[in-house]
């Protein structure tokens, strides 16, 4: 059994290995995922960026964390908040991907002073279009009405870049498996916080901490423009694409993926609380 803490009012379950240095990334999964998303990047980062405690946790209605609302992106942040209380850990490098990039982002605007770096993959500052609405609302009642391998598999393509759809088997396996584990009330939940999630664009200028912001070049879900703006609207961050991955870039294409992340990493200066 992997571990759980109970913060505010339920369980969340994490995975948490590596380093004892003090130096801490946290990883936020996307929709409909669980922290088994962040697997390829647990196995490779150690190698890569040694010493480095790397925390990834189940969000309210995903893997083995409580299926409970409130569904909210700013509650999903406090949780992540919370959380680190829990663990003793005062900041961390924050990477969210898509869903898990719009808690990070909150995760700014409600918990600024814990974030020492930001890694924003595949995802947007923005709310919905009125497509992407009418789109989530048909997700919901197919979710309701067939279950989550129907929805799993709706959002299987979308997700994929092509290179990965034709080439890579086992990759579209995995996340094929790994959505269809999500609860039909998470991806709900989850559907419902995303729909009323704020536009938080204007809260770019604001943020000074370290920021990369990656994307996939064959992500058909946010693509190279909208990676190009988030990042522009960050003073000083960094951007890196992709090349031959689509919107879940880390897990087509973890080795690109963890380089990134880890040159990332070795870029930011020692956190050392007490010097
Ligand atoms: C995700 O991968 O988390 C989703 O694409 C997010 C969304 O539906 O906006």
């Amino acid at each position: 059994m992997s571990p759980r803490a109970s913060i505010r009012d339920v369980w969340v379950a994490y995975d948490d290995t590596g380093g004892a240095s003090g130096d801490v990334v946290l990883f936020l999964h996307g929709f409909p995922h669980s922290r088994a998303f962040w697997a390829p990047q647990l196995a490779g980062l150690p190698a890569l960026a040694p010493g480095w405690r790397l925390i990834a946790p189940d969000l309210r209605g995903f893997g083995e964390s409580d299926v409970v609302g409130p569904w909210h992106v700013d509650h999903w942040a406090d949780d992540v908040a919370a959380l680190l209380d829990h663990l003793d850990v005062e900041r961390a490098v924050v990477v969210g991907l898509s869903m898990g990039g719009y808690v990070a982002l909150a995760f700014w605007q409600f918990h600024a002073p814990r974030l020492r770096a930001l890694v924003l993959a595949d995802t947007r500052a923005g709310d919905d279009t009125p497509a992407v609405r009418e789109r989530r609302h048909e997700l919901i009642a197919l979710a309701r009405r067939e279950g989550s391998e129907a929805v799993a598999e709706s959002q299987l393509a979308g997700a994929l870049g092509a290179t990965s759809r034709e080439e890579r088997p086992e990759v579209v396996a995995g996340l094929r498996t790994l959505m269809a584990a999500a609860p039909v009330d998470g991806i709900v939940g989850a559907l419902d916080a995303m729909l009323i999630r704020p536009d938080r664009s204007d809260l770019l200028a604001s943020i000074d901490v370290p920021t990369l912001v990656i994307g996939g070049t064959e992500d058909a879900i946010t693509r190279a423009g909208e990676v190009r703006a988030l990042a522009d609207g960050i003073p000083g961050a960094r951007r890196g694409m992709i090349e031959r991955a689509g919107h879940v870039s880390s897990w087509e294409r973890p080795d690109a993926f963890n380089r990134l992340l880890a040159d990332f990493l070795l870029s930011l200066a020692p956190d050392r609380r007490d010097s």
